[in-house]
């Protein structure tokens, strides 16, 4: 195990209705003009935006509205405008991922002059400058992003979809498992999944003997898998949602993370599709991920897969080969069981144009050459953009 520094200042408020009776005092700490952020939508259809203003009714109010899946700079530049223009103590982002990223982004670019678009190329600009603070409501079980410190922000002009890391993780996050109630099932399935690759990321690691860390990895996993199809078949499920919401949470606040030694690096390389092909980023690591798994599966990593096996699918069987194969497999069914496409033509993807370049871009963006669990050249990443064109290798 790695040595390592564990901070995360998030103030969680889990369960039903809290929003209705916690919000205003909450807000209140950070002072009383406040930027709303949100989505498409949803949250009107939901009544949750009603919900939310009534709660807001003695602060002054600033909107921005439309911020959409895969989060783009134009957004943030947008909230950079309002919260410099009405200088906002506080964001309340309420929404997936996607708004509480570019509101993270927005946070930082409120006390920077320039185009935002330099701090997701520079993060390090974002640690010398103050930072507004985020209290959020997350509507959808995936990222994570309610209680860590990461954003992901893509430029469409540039074809570039960047991850960064900014000085601060959300003052406050409300998880309540009913507001994903209306999560359609292709976000509930790619959500899911995206929990999962998390918990892959940073299990598939080269530092040995990290049974805590494994244990709790695999312990998330065992619940997202039991609990993901039951949220898809009975949406207001109240246990289904919870243990997708708290999952989600728990795979990516950095509990699970540290003392690792490795870099990410199937979301890199699905962070390629989306930025070319603008795709649901879970829906990406479904088809990406059993490709990779059955890519760097070798006599030196079996025993990490077979161990996967026996503690999460509960496989039985001395050959660590075997297991972990079945391992993969199983892998593979539970997400086409969720209802999601399995490879990239499913997807809209049709051919190799763009594979080259991904791949050369996966590999420079996380230096997945010199650092990832199983060391990949471009030329490997191209082979896995390939391996998912089709169902060969799955039964
Ligand atoms: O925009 P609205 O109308 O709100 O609709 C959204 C959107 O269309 C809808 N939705 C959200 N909550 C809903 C709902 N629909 C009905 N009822 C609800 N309660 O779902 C759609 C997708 O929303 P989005 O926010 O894009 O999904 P998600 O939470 O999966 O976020 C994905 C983004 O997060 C990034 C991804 O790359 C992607 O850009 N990631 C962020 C991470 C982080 N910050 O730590 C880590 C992840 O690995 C990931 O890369
Ligand atoms: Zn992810």
């Amino acid at each position: 195990m790695q040595d390592f520094t564990f901070v995360n200042k998030t103030e969680v408020h889990f369960g039903q209705n809290r929003i209705d009776h916690e919000l205003a005092d909450v807000m209140a700490r950070y002072g009383k003009r406040v930027l709303l952020t949100y989505g498409g939508g949803s949250i009107k259809k939901s009544g949750l935006y009603d919900r939310v203003m009534k709660q807001l009714a003695d602060f002054d109010v600033i909107e921005l509205d439309g911020i959409a899946p895969n989060p783009k700079i134009d957004s943030v530049r947008a909230g950079q405008k309002l919260a410099v223009d009405n200088d906002v103590d506080v964001i309340l982002a309420v929404g997936g991922g996607s708004v509480i990223d570019a509101s993270k982004m927005i946070a930082s670019a409120k006390f920077y002059a320039g185009d935002p678009w330099d701090l997701v190329l520079k993060p390090s600009l974002r640690m010398d400058i103050d930072q507004l603070p985020i209290v959020d409501i997350v509507t959808l079980s995936a990222t994570g992003t309610e209680m860590n410190y990461g954003s992901v922000i893509s430029n469409p002009e540039t074809n570039q979809k960047l991850g960064s890391k900014g000085p601060n993780s959300p003052a406050v996050s409300f998880l309540d498992p009913t507001l994903a109630y209306s999560v359609s099932k292709w976000q509930t399935a790619a959500g899911s999944i995206d929990i999962m690759s998390h918990l892959f990321e940073q299990y598939f690691d080269n530092a040995a003997n990290k049974d805590v860390q494994d244990g709790v990895k695999e312990g998330i996993m065992r619940a997202v898998i039991k609990w993901a199809p039951i949220a898809l078949a009975e949406p207001d499920n109240y246990d289904a949602r919870a243990n997708l919401m708290w999952g989600a949470t728990m795979a990516l606040n950095g509990i699970t993370g540290v003392g690792n030694e490795n870099v990410w690096t199937v979301h890199p390389i699905e962070h390629e599709l989306s930025a070319y092909y603008d795709i649901t980023h879970g829906v990406g690591l479904g088809i990406l991920t059993p490709r990779w798994m059955n890519y760097v599966l070798s006599a030196e990593t079996a025993p990490k897969f077979a161990q996967y096996g026996r503690n999460v699918w509960h496989l039985t069987g001395d050959d660590d080969m075997e297991v972990a194969k079945t391992a993969i497999q199983k892998t593979y069914d539970w997400i086409k069981d969720l209802g999601v496409p399995t490879t990239l033509p499913g997807v809209g993807i049709e051919n190799d144009e763009h594979f080259d370049a991904m791949a050369q871009a996966a590999v420079d963006v996380n230096k997945l050459d010199q650092k990832a669990y199983v060391k990949l050249q471009p030329a490997d990443v191209v082979k896995i953009y390939e391996a998912s064109m089709t169902t060969d290798g799955f039964e």
